[in-house]
């Protein structure tokens, strides 16, 4: 069946035709595309047009599609079991592997998602501090849950606004929101609203409003005010764990959370989250404490399989040669006549416009000029993420004959953006 027969009919079943919303292809107009089957760094949609990815499912698949390793650790799991329901020695082998790669994680839960990994480490944080406030930044996402899709309310130091119908405002109004970059409002709410606060969350390196880079400062105060003010400090790392360094942001920066939140890499395609870090903090957690989390699939031994798989292949020479592969796919997409790459690892954001660092900072014609680029590059079977406010991810399966065929769609479209 092709692709449009497929999303006619999908469009019968789901809102938008989908099961996550960009996946639409609503940003960049036309459909989406059916997958089959993926290998590499390439995958073939229903069509059986093969496409060069550089979304990698927005972030798991590090190693590239359908891994060899992966899917026979996978399958190895598989044949003792889908489920248990009950503890197994693969949660084990990768929460040692994780502690090995992150210090700082003491103590640490499994969950599904990133969205119930980021939930549930807020909910510790409260219980530990007694506190009901968080603070979370603008231009950074969090997953779905209702106290994060919010935005700033009008006033200075401001109470939460929902950006989703259906997000009681009660909830939203717990949330305090301070923009990127902008040092003097973040000084302001910690004076505030300090002892009021369980937690400030941030992206330590905000990757889903396009790659708003901040300067190591800004992440340096957040990190002071909250040790100053008793506020627990949340990384979610769940794209930039394990992906731009084997301690993530935090190793990098030099800078040390008391919890970080965790998905994608540590699944290795599966479904898993995970939320950790100082052990007095996650001593509050059930059944050890009085905070409530818990998941029917919960370390789930076919997903530690795929996640331990990957993990054991990351290793400092790995990230070596992704970090100087990447410096050359965003070279080759600033050979784009005014396009600007931002990089940071194998994370990047291909832009036509330079210097953002804050998400209300990003030009509408700098979108629109992404959403051609988008369609222009599928016709030279490149595939984007479907949105100019998402980051393109790049697998150690995207080689020198990935490069080539990249450097050639480029070329071949780059007059129409001259
Ligand atoms: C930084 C960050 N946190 C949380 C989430 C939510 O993760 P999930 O989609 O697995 O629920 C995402 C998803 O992209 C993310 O990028």
């Amino acid at each position: 069946m092709s692709n449009d027969t497929l999303f006619a009919e999908a469009l019968t079943h789901f809102p938008g035709g989908v099961s996550s919303p960009v996946r639409a292809f609503r940003a960049v107009g036309g459909t989406p595309k059916f997958f089959r089957k993926a290998s590499g760094a390439w995958f073939e949609d229903e069509d059986g047009q093969r496409f060069l990815d550089l979304c990698m499912s927005w972030g798991p698949l590090i190693l590239g599609h359908a891994q060899p390793d992966i899917l026979a650790a996978v399958n190895e799991a598989m044949h003792e079991g889908l489920t248990f329901g009950a503890p197994s020695r693969r949660e084990l082998a990768l929460a040692r592997k994780i502690k090995a790669m992150v210090p700082f994680i003491e103590k640490m839960r499994f969950v599904s998602s990133g969205t119930e990994a980021v939930m549930s480490a807020l909910r510790a944080a409260r219980g530990f501090t007694g506190r009901d406030r968080i603070l979370k930044f603008d231009g950074c996402y969090h997953g779905h849950s209702d106290g994060l899709l919010v935005k700033a309310g009008s006033g200075l130091v401001t109470f939460g606004a929902p950006t989703s119908a259906g997000v009681p405002k009660g909830i939203a109004e717990l949330t305090s929101v301070v923009s990127l970059d902008d040092l003097e409002t973040l000084e302001r709410t910690f004076a505030e609203l300090g002892s009021e606060l369980a937690a400030a969350i941030i992206e330590p390196i905000p990757a889903n409003n396009g790659l708003l880079l901040q300067r190591p400062e800004f992440l340096q105060r957040l990190r002071e005010l909250c040790t100053k003010h008793g506020v627990i400090l949340i990384f979610d790392e769940v794209i930039s764990g394990f992906r731009v360094a084997p301690g993530g942001a935090a190793e990098r920066l030099g800078i040390t959370p008391d919890l970080a939140t965790y998905g994608k890499i540590i699944g290795g395609g599966m479904p898993v989250g995970l939320y950790g870090g100082r052990k007095d903090i996650m001593g509050v957690v059930a059944p050890d404490g009085p905070v409530y989390q818990a998941g029917t699939l919960s370390g789930n031994p076919v997903a530690m399989a795929a996640g331990l798989a990957t993990m054991e292949r990351l290793t400092p020479a790995f990230y070596a040669g992704l970090e100087a592969n990447a410096a050359k796919w965003a070279a080759a997409f600033e050979t784009l006549p005014g396009l600007h790459c931002p990089r940071y690892g194998s994370l990047l954001w291909p832009l036509f416009q330079d210097g953002v660092r804050r998400s209300d900072a990003v030009k509408g014609e700098a979108i629109s000029s992404f959403n051609r680029l988008h369609r222009a590059l599928l016709g030279q079977d490149v595939y984007l993420p479907p949105s100019g406010y998402e980051v393109a991810f790049l697998s150690g399966a995207h080689g020198d004959a990935e490069l080539d065929h990249f450097k050639q769609a480029v070329a071949a479209v780059a007059k129409a953006f001259a």
